[in-house]
This record gives structure tokens, C-alpha cells and sequence, in this order.
């Protein structure tokens, strides 16, 4: 069929790297369809809004879009609209969707998305909104299809949900209890990727430490790790791990592996025990502060991330201090900090949200200022030393440039032929800067 005569998708996604990698998955099944895909709305057949509920931002964001959503409607009767992701879990959502938003034609949860071609149908059918969200957990569907992109990074899914219920997080109502797809599912899914070519892969999770406890046979994430390691793909990543669940065990099992990288996300939320004890972190900051001195000890040059929630409901000056002082004394690569931001269902909703936004945004802001800094200061290490990059592509902000990572996950932009593109390539490090690198290609380098 010409692609002119073919209906047109555009997704709209939002939140973790969960979500970009379900809207891979949909958008392989659409490809299977006989749909193609458009970036213009004008263009579009159908537009699927696939949603985070993390931050309350991130909703009334959607609502927004999906208001604008009613002219381009009007115009183009015949066009459908879907709303998945976290937010369709939300049955608040769901009740405002049908009561003020009757643009939209479907709404499906975060475990139904194999049921894609037969909403579909039915909504072509039907004149009412068609709702298919989940109320137990989902199974695990294997063997869709994903379209994913370039052909050099993927991220694979090892397992969906969270037991660990933070006070402050939807996840677990929306994703549901922690389901660990099979062993022999991730390994031959990997085995093809590299087959295919791809450079590495990024093992998702919401708490991949306790991937396989829900599993019969006897395997834990140190042991898919290795299984993993063995197969031969460049790099691997992984994300995210709890605290409380990143064993001795792991780590050996990094340190002495070939192809994981030296970059471990590890979210701490609060600095001070008080709030930890109200978040249900179920760790303390001194047994924080021991693995990563652990983690530093063992993985030479290891690159830290964490999150930071700032203003959990009764953090008091001196208990943000203390969150000040965690960043200060690990010297994080990066850190993702987020202003609290109560959600329906959660305990910490039922919690008083005493502190003002002023002085959350003012906490916000010292967080940043104080993490810039030590930013900058950890990549002027980098500086005068010799790195092994993955190129991806030409840099997006400085055109002609190319672009890539390090293992430890830092950007690295540098002069070079396109036919570097997908290849690993040693850059001596010239000039640091707050979010990136400049360097040049360094033949001889190690
Ligand atoms: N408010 C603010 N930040 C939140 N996060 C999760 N829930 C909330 C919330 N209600 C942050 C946590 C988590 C990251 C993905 O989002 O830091 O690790
Ligand atoms: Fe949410 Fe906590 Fe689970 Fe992370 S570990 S997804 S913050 S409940």
C-alpha cells in the first residue's frame, strides 16, 4: 500500500522510559496494521496520549492537550483518540474523561496495550467511549512486536510493577504488584538484539533488584545479570534500584563483569530519616550512605544518579538540610529533583500539604544550584582523559557535531565523519561543561 493511502498514528508520551518503550510496542502493532506514522496532528488518523501520574504537573498537562484535542476533532471526525499509560489506572481520571471529555474514544490501561487492534475495532464500532483499564494484574503478553528506532540502544522490560509502596507513589496502584517476565524471555529477546546490531541495551524496572522473587525458578537479577554479561552486547544498563535491595552480590557482580557499565541510578528521596520513615523508604540515610561508599569503593570511576523529592509534607528546614548535606557528601553525576506533589490514593495524600510552593521552589532551587555545581566539578575529571563513546548521531543543539555517550552515561559531542555513527570510537575530553562534553577523536587513545 502507498504510504499516502495509509492510515496515520502520533503518539504523544510521557513519564519514564516504561512508557517510551510501551509506545515502541504499540507503535510495532499499529506498523503490523498497515498504519504509518505522522508527526503532524493535521495528518493524524489517530492520536494516542500515552500518560504518566507521577507529578500532578504531568496530568493536568494531558487534560490540556486533550481539551485542544476537540477543534482538531471537529475538523476530522473520523479521527480516533486513546488515552493509556498510568493515568487511564486512575479511576478519577477515567470519571473526568467521561464526564468532560467526550473527544476521546478510548481509554485503556497499562497492561491492556496487546488489546490495541481490538479496541480499535471496537471503538470504530461504537459511538461511546470505549474503557478497558485493568483491576487485577495484568499477564505478561510476550512476542509483540516494537518498533524501535535506531538500531544501536534498546531497552528491555524484565519486569512491571512495585511492591514497595513509597507514600508519596501512585506506581503501585497504577502498575500494579511486581510481575518478573521469564528468564529465557529476556535472554533470547537480548540474543536477538544483538544479532540485529545493537550496541546496548537498558534492562527496565520499576525496582529491578527484586527481579525473579515472584519467579519459581531459582533466579535473581545478580544472576540474569550475568547470564546477560556473557551474551556479548557492548553495554548494559539498568534502571531502577532500590536502596534497600542493591546487594553485595551486585555489585561483585558489576565490578567483574565485561559490558556493565560503571552507572548506577539509585533514588535516596530524602536526607533525613524522619521523612524516610513517612516516605515507607524502608532504608536510612546511614545505610544509603554505606552502600554508596561500597558502590565507590568497588566500581572504580562509577558514575552516580539519584531522585530527590523536595517538600514531602512536614519536612522541615533542617530535614531539607539534610538532603543538602546527602548530595554534598556523595557527589552525584546527576540527580533528578522533583517537588512533592500529593496523589489520590496514595497514603501521603491523606497527609497535611503544609509547606507553601514558595518554599518548596526555593528548596527546589538550592537543591539544583548546589547539584550544578558538583555536576560541572565531577565532568572536569573527564577532562585530558581518553573515553570510549557510542556514537548516536549529529548533535541536536550544535548540528555539526557528532554525539554519543561514554558508559558512564555522559554526553560527549566532538568533529567527526558520519561513518562513526553507530560505532565506538576513544575521544580525549577537552572542555567540560555542566551536561556535557567536548572532545576530540583520539586514534591512539586509552
Ligand atoms: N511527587 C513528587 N515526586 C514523585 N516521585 C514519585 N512520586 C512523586 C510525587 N508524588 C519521584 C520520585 C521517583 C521519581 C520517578 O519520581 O523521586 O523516584
Ligand atoms: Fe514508587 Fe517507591 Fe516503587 Fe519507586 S520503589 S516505583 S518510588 S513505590
Amino acid at each position: 500500500m502507498e504510504v499516502k493511502n495509509r492510515r496515520k498514528y502520533l503518539f504523544r508520551t510521557y513519564g519514564c522510559q516504561m512508557n517510551e518503550h510501551d509506545t515502541e510496542i504499540m507503535e510495532g502493532m499499529l506498523n503490523e496494521l498497515g498504519y504509518a506514522p505522522t508527526t503532524t496532528e493535521e495528518d493524524a488518523d489517530f492520536i494516542i496520549f500515552n500518560t504518566c501520574s507521577v507529578r500532578e504537573n504531568a496530568d493536568n498537562k494531558v487534560f490540556g492537550e486533550i481539551g485542544r484535542m476537540k477543534n482538531l476533532k471537529r475538523s476530522n471526525p473520523n479521527m480516533l483518540l486513546a488515552l493509556c499509560g498510568c493515568m487511564a489506572q486512575q479511576q478519577t481520571v477515567v470519571d473526568r474523561i467521561l464526564k468532560s471529555y467526550p473527544q476521546v474514544d478510548m481509554v485503556f490501561g497499562t497492561h491492556n496495550i496487546h488489546k490495541l487492534p481490538e479496541l480499535i475495532e471496537q471503538a470504530f464500532l461504537s459511538k461511546e467511549t470505549i474503557i478497558d483499564v485493568w483491576q487485577t494484574e495484568g499477564e505478561i503478553v510476550e512476542n509483540l512486536p516494537r518498533a524501535r528506532k535506531d538500531g544501536l540502544k534498546a531497552w528491555v522490560t524484565i519486569m512491571y510493577g512495585c511492591n514497595n509502596f513509597c507514600t508519596y507513589c501512585i506506581v503501585p496502584h497504577t502498575r500494579g504488584r511486581e510481575r518478573s517476565r521469564s528468564f529465557e524471555n529476556i535472554i533470547t529477546e537480548i540474543k536477538q538484539l544483538k544479532d540485529e546490531g545493537y550496541k546496548e541495551v537498558t534492562l527496565l524496572g520499576q525496582n529491578v533488584n527484586s527481579y525473579g522473587n515472584d519467579l519459581e525458578d531459582n533466579v535473581d537479577f545478580p544472576t540474569l545479570l550475568k547470564e546477560i554479561d556473557k551474551i556479548g552486547i557492548n553495554r548494559i544498563r539498568f534502571m531502577t534500584s532500590h536502596p534497600k535491595d542493591f546487594t553485595d552480590e551486585l555489585m561483585d557482580v558489576i565490578k567483574n563483569s565485561e559490558n556493565i557499565c560503571e552507572q548506577i541510578h539509585l533514588p535516596f528521596q530524602a536526607g533525613s530519616d524522619e521523612v524516610l520513615k513517612r516516605m515507607n523508604r524502608k532504608h536510612s540515610r546511614e545505610w544509603y550512605l554505606d552502600k554508596i561508599n561500597a558502590i565507590k569503593n568497588n566500581i572504580p570511576n562509577v558514575a552516580l544518579s539519584t531522585d530527590i523529592i523536595v517538600g514531602f509534607p512536614g519536612e522541615t528546614d533542617e530535614q531539607f538540610e539534610k538532603t543538602l548535606d546527602m548530595v554534598r557528601q556523595v557527589e552525584f553525576d546527576i540527580a533528578y529533583t522533583f517537588i512533592y506533589s500529593p496523589r489520590t490514593g496514595t497514603p501521603a495524600a491523606n497527609l497535611e500539604d503544609n509547606i507553601s510552593l514558595s518554599d518548596k521552589k526555593r528548596r527546589l532551587q538550592a537543591l539544583i544550584q548546589t547539584q550544578n555545581d558538583i555536576s560541572k566539578k565531577k565532568n572536569l575529571e573527564y577532562v585530558n582523559k581518553t573515553v570510549e563513546v557510542l556514537v548516536e548521531g549529529y548533535s541536536k543543539t550544535n548540528t555539526d557535531k557528532l554525539t554519543g555517550r561514554t558508559r558512564t552515561n555522559k554526553v560527549v559531542n566532538f568533529f567527526g565523519e558520519d561513518t562513526l555513527i553507530g560505532q565506538l570510537v576513544n575521544i580525549r575530553i577537552e572542555t567540560a561543561k555542566t551536561w556535557s562534553l567536548e572532545g576530540v577523536i583520539d586514534n591512539d587513545g586509552k
